[in-house]
Parts: structure tokens; C-alpha cells; sequence
């Protein structure tokens, strides 16, 4: 690429008391630019953690609407929010999808974060097919709309997910390593990715496999930090499982920098469409993480919990998310010249326990 410049992100802080707009409530009753001069980015499942940061972060310089299931009025500050009906394709609700359109041949760039939590359940057959029907629904439902806008949007994130590499050891992996075959995950991620493919046949798709996301207010590093916290922190397992980690201020610049600056930028100058790896430059096996953490809370990580032990409190989402060893690195976005600020997990660390 021809070096797309680092760090053209709007401020990560947002000002203080910045108003939501009052909420709409269909895709057709919304035009996404809603006259504006200002460039417009949709954000389908923008109520999570990544969503949040993401419309902190282009507030100032973009018009973000946010599509959101239900308008709860929680919403991001300085997003619109209108509702949206994930699983309208797979419901042949053609009237959704042409207000879905219209609203999307207002966008310069959508993101796609919908899906259902996957620690947001027990970890049985109904929470899995939940979670796949749940991703694939949705990114199918965003690819019928993007196909019949009159102007599609010139670039969709896609979000996939480390998961999607499995299980493999200390094998090192990049964004060229093939799913792993026979593993929940990665059929998810496949089938996630694969929803979104025809998308490309139609503008620039951008996919990023998002690693575990670490952020003060994330559940993931939260639930890390409790046992640490009350002196009983240590390897999980054996603890020499790699964790694919990124810091999610790292993350939000990196899918900026991908997505490419507000406006009409100069395709050329942008990274090349496809797949990139979204995870911290080093990796970190997960004994090195509680180290990490416990060094800045002044507390030991020496206490083990056994792998049976965490099956049996957690089931299958033991194995997905905490024993699992994903040496994932992000090759190809360093390759683009994107610079990391958290490379290492004690950079990240300080960072989060700064206060
Ligand atoms: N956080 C991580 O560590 C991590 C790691 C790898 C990949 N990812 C992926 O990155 C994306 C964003 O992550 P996140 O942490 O921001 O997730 P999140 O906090 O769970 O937010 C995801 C959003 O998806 C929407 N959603 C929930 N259930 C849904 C359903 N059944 N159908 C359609 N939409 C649904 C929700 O929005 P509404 O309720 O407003 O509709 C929710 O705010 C997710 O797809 C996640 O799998 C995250």
C-alpha cells in the first residue's frame, strides 16, 4: 500500500455532555446522510464495547448511525440510532432490506459488529447456534442490503475473530493460515466470513479477525483481573496457551486505518481489500498476561486453576476462550504500515491499570 497515514483518527476522548440525536425508528425513515455535508458511517451492533469506542472515536469528523436491534435509548453519545431487523433476509422481509438499502447508499463506509455475546450464556447447543445464527443472520442481512443500494457504501468492515484459527499450539499464524477445520469457532468464523463475500462483488470489503479485546471496561479483562485482584491469580490451565490480545485503543486505530479517513480518500492510498489479522504485534501465552497484570497490582499469579476445574465452572467456553492457544500475528497490517502503541502485553497492562 502506499502508506495510508497513521493516527488521522478523530480524538479518542469524546467532549463531555455531547447529546444523542433523538432516535428514528426504521432504516427507511432515516437517509443516512440526512443532508449532511459531513461524511457518514453506519455501525451495525454499535451498542457493545467495540461499537462504543469506535463511535467515540468518529464522532467529530463522520455522521454515525448506529443499527441497533431495539432503540433503548443507551445508545452511543453523538450516534443516531435506528432499529434494524438483523435476520430480515433470512425472514424474506423485502421491505426491510430496501429501507436497509436506502439508508446504506447514504454511507461512505459501514462496519458490521452484530452477533450475539459468546460468553453470554452456558455453553450448550441452543447459546451456539445463537451464536452463529446470530452473525450469519446479520451479515447476510447487511450483503442483501449493500447489493440493492442504488450507491453502496465505498468500503464495509467486516468483523471476524481470532477463533476462527483454533486450537494450534505455538504454531505461529497469520492472517494466511487456513481455519482450523473442526472447531466451533472457526466454523463460525467461516460461515461469518463466507456471509459477507459476496459484499466484495460490490465495494471494498475489509475483514478483520479481532482478537480478545482488552479495554478497562471490557467483561473479558475484567473477569481476568478478579482472581488476581483476590490473590488467587495464575496460569489457567498451563497456562502457556498464546491469548491473541489487542488493546482496543490499538484496535479502533487499526480498523480506521483500514476503513481509510473520512471523505472521499484516494483508493490507491488505502490498504488492499481482504483480510487482516486484528491482534497485538506480540502476542502473549496467558501465565504472561496474569504476570502482567499482577506485577502492576502488586499481587502473585502463581496460583493454578486446572483445566477440569474450568471445565467444569465454564464447559465448552473453557476450551474456547481461555485454553485455547492462538499464536496469531498481525502480519499483514504491520506489512500496510500500521503502527502499533501497545505492542506488548506489560505496555498494555500499564496502560489499563493506570489509574
Ligand atoms: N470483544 C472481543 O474481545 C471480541 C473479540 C473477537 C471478536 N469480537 C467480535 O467483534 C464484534 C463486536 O464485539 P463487542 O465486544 O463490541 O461485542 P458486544 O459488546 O457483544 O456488542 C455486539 C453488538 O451486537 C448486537 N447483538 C447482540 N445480539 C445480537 C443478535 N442476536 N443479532 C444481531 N445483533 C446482536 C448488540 O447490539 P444491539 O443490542 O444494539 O442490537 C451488541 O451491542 C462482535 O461480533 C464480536 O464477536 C469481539
Amino acid at each position: 500500500m502506499a502508506g495510508a497515514p497513521d493516527g488521522y483518527a478523530a480524538p479518542m476522548t469524546p467532549p463531555p455532555d455531547t447529546p444523542a440525536d433523538p432516535p428514528a425508528d426504521t432504516p427507511a425513515d432515516t437517509p443516512a446522510d440526512g443532508g449532511s455535508a459531513r461524511p457518514v458511517l453506519v455501525v451495525a451492533g454499535g451498542t457493545g464495547l467495540v461499537g462504543r469506542r469506535l463511535v467515540a472515536a468518529t464522532k467529530d469528523a463522520w455522521d454515525v448511525v448506529v443499527l441497533t436491534r431495539e432503540v433503548r435509548g443507551d445508545e452511543p453519545d453523538g450516534a443516531r440510532a435506528v432499529a434494524w431487523t438483523p435476520t430480515a433476509a433470512r425472514d424474506g422481509d423485502e421491505a426491510h432490506l430496501t429501507g436497509l438499502a436506502a439508508l446504506l447508499s447514504g454511507a461512505d463506509v459501514v462496519v458490521n459488529l452484530a452477533g450475539a455475546s459468546i460468553a453470554g450464556g452456558r455453553f450448550d447447543d441452543a447459546h451456539k447456534r445463537r451464536i452463529l445464527d446470530s452473525r450469519v443472520d446479520a451479515t447476510t442481512t447487511l450483503a442483501a442490503a449493500v447489493q440493492r443500494a442504488e450507491r453502496p457504501p465505498r468500503t464495509f468492515f467486516q468483523t471476524s475473530a481470532s477463533g476462527i484459527h483454533g486450537d494450534r499450539g505455538d504454531e505461529v499464524l497469520n492472517e494466511a493460515s487456513p481455519p482450523h477445520p473442526d472447531d466451533f469457532l472457526a466454523d463460525v468464523g467461516v460461515a461469518w466470513e463466507d456471509a459477507a463475500r459476496p459484499i466484495g462483488d460490490v465495494t471494498r470489503l475489509v475483514i478483520g479477525r479481532i482478537g480478545i479485546v482488552f479495554a478497562p471496561e471490557a467483561k473479558a479483562w475484567r473477569q481476568m483481573l478478579l482472581p488476581i485482584r483476590l490473590f488467587v491469580g495464575g496460569p489457567l490451565g498451563s497456562g502457556r496457551q498464546w491469548w491473541p490480545w489487542i488493546h482496543a485503543e490499538d484496535l479502533i486505530r487499526a480498523m480506521l486505518f483500514l476503513v481509510g479517513p473520512p471523505g472521499a480518500p484516494d483508493p490507491d492510498a488505502l490498504p488492499p481489500a481482504g483480510t487482516y489479522a486484528l491482534t497485538a504485534p506480540e502476542p502473549a501465552r496467558q501465565i504472561d498476561v496474569a504476570r502482567a497484570a499482577a506485577k502492576r497490582l502488586g499481587r502473585p499469579a502463581i496460583v493454578p486453576a486446572p483445566a477440569f476445574a474450568l471445565r467444569l465452572a465454564l464447559g465448552g467456553l473453557a476450551d474456547h476462550l481461555l485454553l485455547s492457544s492462538t499464536n496469531l500475528r498481525p502480519a499483514r497490517l504491520q506489512a500496510e504500515g500500521f503502527r502499533f502503541r501497545y505492542r506488548t502485553i506489560d505496555d498494555a497492562a500499564e496502560a489499563l491499570l493506570s489509574d
